[in-house]
């Protein structure tokens, strides 16, 4: 059975992509900063220490392993963005990075690639034409944290690596991230249209995203960087409506909720919900990964 190493497995997107690579055969191992606070969903899922500060990691599990999936990194959204918190989004992605280059430099292994999370923070703001995988990045905070954390992972293709970045959008599950956040006025039938409604959210439903890590690592063909995001981004008006039609019928009320406000509650991070992102999947597509929820009709379906 193949291993299958994840960095931060215990987060929103690991711990279904563990999920999902264990009911496909898989042996999975989260390497994480507490492995006695996790208790195995599954015989095939194990939990092995690992510790950024001192660079010091599970040397058993390399031995074994034949891919690496790169999660780990302080949550983007779930503090505000203080000089210090905006350090430890920087260097948990940077320096978990140089960890396991290595590791790979210095545990003998027989790993053949290595997949490692992006995000589309990586793009400036656009909304005309879609962005595309070779368009520079951003110069804001996320821009240049995508830039630092894509190059810290860089070196393992000088190591004989095959290495993936999967630039993702933003992930819907039912179990965390933005949309249960982004559900819980609406339960109380408020549709909440930020700013002026007309920024574009490039989205892609955790079921795709896992199945999309499991194909970029497994198959040959696929190398280098490429948006997961699904092929039909909306704007965030479009979204929001069709949340609230989807959960409460007729019975809701659109409320815009101004610049001013967003920045009251969110400061910086208002960025981030505002930033128009129109994101092209067409690299993903040409690889014939196909979809099972291609439009936010369908992902809706499923998470409501
Ligand atoms: N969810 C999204 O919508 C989305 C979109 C684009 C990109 N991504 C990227 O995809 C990756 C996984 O996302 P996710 O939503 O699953 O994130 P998550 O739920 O926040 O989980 C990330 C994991 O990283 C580890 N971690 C947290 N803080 C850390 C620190 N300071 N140093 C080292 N490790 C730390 C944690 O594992 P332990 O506590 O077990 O060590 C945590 O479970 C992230 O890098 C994220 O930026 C996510």
């Amino acid at each position: 059975m193949d291993t299958v190493i994840i960095t931060g497995g215990t987060g929103l997107i690991g711990t279904a992509l563990s999920n999902y690579l264990a009911s496909q055969g898989k042996e999975v191992v989260v390497l994480t900063r507490n492995p006695q606070s996790h208790r195995s969903a599954s015989p095939s899922i194990s939990y092995a220490a690992w510790n950024i500060d001192e660079q010091s990691v599970n040397e058993a599990v390399f031995r074994k392993a034949k891919y690496i999936i790169h999660l780990a990194g302080a949550g983007v959204a779930d503090k505000p963005w203080t000089e210090k918190r905006k350090k430890e989004i920087l260097e948990s992605r940077t320096k978990s990075s140089a960890l396991l280059v290595k590791a790979l430099e210095n545990i003998p292994n027989e790993i053949v690639s290595v997949v490692s999370a992006s995000a589309i923070g990586w793009y400036k703001q656009n909304q005309g034409a879609p962005a595309v995988e070779t368009d520079p990045a951003d110069s804001g905070f996320l821009g240049e944290t995508c830039r630092a954390w894509e190059n810290s992972i860089q070196p393992v293709t000088g190591l004989g690596k095959k290495l993936v970045i999967l630039r993702t959008g933003i992930v819907l599950s039912k179990d965390g991230g933005a949309f249960p956040a982004l559900a819980k006025p609406v339960r109380y039938g408020i549709a909440g249209i930020l700013g002026n409604g007309k920024q574009m959210i490039s989205w892609i439903h955790i079921e795709d995203l896992c199945r999309l890590y499991m194909e970029s690592m497994l198959n040959p063909n696929w190398n280098g960087i490429y948006n997961a995001v699904a092929p039909h981004p909306v704007n965030n008006r479009t979204f929001t409506i069709e949340l609230a039609k989807k959960m409460k019928g007729s019975f809701y009320l659109p409320i815009p909720v101004p610049d001013f406000v967003l920045r009251f509650m969110l400061g910086e991070r208002r960025e981030e919900v505002l930033k128009s992102s129109y994101i092209s999947s067409n690299k993903i597509k040409h690889q014939g990964f196909q979809f099972i929820y291609p439009t936010i009709e369908a992902a809706f379906r499923e998470l409501i």
